[in-house]
């Protein structure tokens, strides 16, 4: 099952989002793969630290690894899962990003790449029973790459009126993907984070995205000063404060995205 995080606006919270329901399933018995498709690196550096530049200095590591082999010759080409890291977590697993995704980006734009990680994922899909890809903030080679290998899409959305106005045209940007390379994507929801329960204008605006027929995910992530102290740890929620109020919501939510998963499976 492959589940991406995607929103081309920025800091609405795919890391966070990504790796936080990855941890979850994870330290409940599933295999979980996480792979990091934005050149920040940031759910790479949240999940293993900070990466020695001495031991990552080949092309060959990582997503860039994985994307650099599909040009030239297919005799060399490794298995996807070489490219995949271990990580402190049991059941947790990276395809690290690294600054080489912005140097041949263009080159696997011109040369058609864009199929490459569907083809990858599904090689993968015996070894993982989910597989997490946080994207770029930006509609660009990677994201498309990884909503054409996703079985579904979640949006995050940080409740400012800006994020509103993107959200069109993110939805208009998936639906014209599905229409020609996804048709199967599923649109699992909006995934209200950061929200804040005592100020007027969350509520409102929510509101106002269900009534326009936005498919708003009823579990909505607050703001907590544990996200950002998470990040700064490198220990995502479930490890770090299994019973804090944000965690617990983590662990609701992604209770909620399995429990639909499962409904859709039976069809
Ligand atoms: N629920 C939350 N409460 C408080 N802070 C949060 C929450 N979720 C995310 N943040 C903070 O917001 C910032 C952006 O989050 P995150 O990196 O997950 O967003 P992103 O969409 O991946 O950003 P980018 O577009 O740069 O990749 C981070 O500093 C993170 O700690
Ligand atoms: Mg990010």
């Amino acid at each position: 099952m492959h589940r991406v995080v995607f929103n081309q606006k920025g800091g609405v919270g795919k890391t966070s989002i990504t790796c936080n329901l990855a941890a979850i399933g994870a330290s409940q018995g599933l295999r979980t793969l996480v792979i990091d498709l934005d050149v920040q690196g940031n759910s790479t550096h949240y999940l293993v630290g900070e990466v020695d530049a001495e031991q990552f200095p080949a092309e060959a590591q990582g997503v860039a690894g994985l994307f650099k082999q599909t040009v030239g010759s297919r005799k060399m080409r490794a298995n996807p899962d070489s490219f995949v890291w271990e990580t402190p977590y049991e059941n947790l697993y990276l395809m690290p990003s690294s600054a080489h995704l912005g140097q041949i980006e263009k080159d696997l734009e011109a040369r058609y790449k864009i199929y490459k990680l569907r083809d990858a994922l599904t090689k993968l899909d015996d070894e993982y029973d989910r597989i997490y890809i946080d994207t770029p903030p930006n509609f660009n080679f990677y994201s498309k790459s990884a909503l054409i290998a996703a079985d579904s899409v979640l949006v995050p959305f940080d409740c400012d009126s800006f994020a509103r106005q993107s959200l069109y045209e993110l939805m208009d940007n998936i639906d014209e993907l599905q229409e020609d390379h996804n048709p199967d994507l599923e649109v699992e929801g909006i995934v209200i984070n950061q929200f804040n329960a005592q100020a007027r204008l969350p509520g409102a605006l929510v509101e106002e995205l269900k009534a326009e027929g936005f498919p708003v995910i009823d579990t909505f992530l607050t703001s907590s000063v544990k996200m950002r102290e998470s990040h700064y740890e490198m220990r995502p929620l479930i490890y770090l404060a299994p019973s804090h109020k944000l965690t617990q919501t983590y662990v609701d939510l992604h209770k909620r995205l399995e429990k639909g998963l499962r409904r859709r499976s039976k069809r």
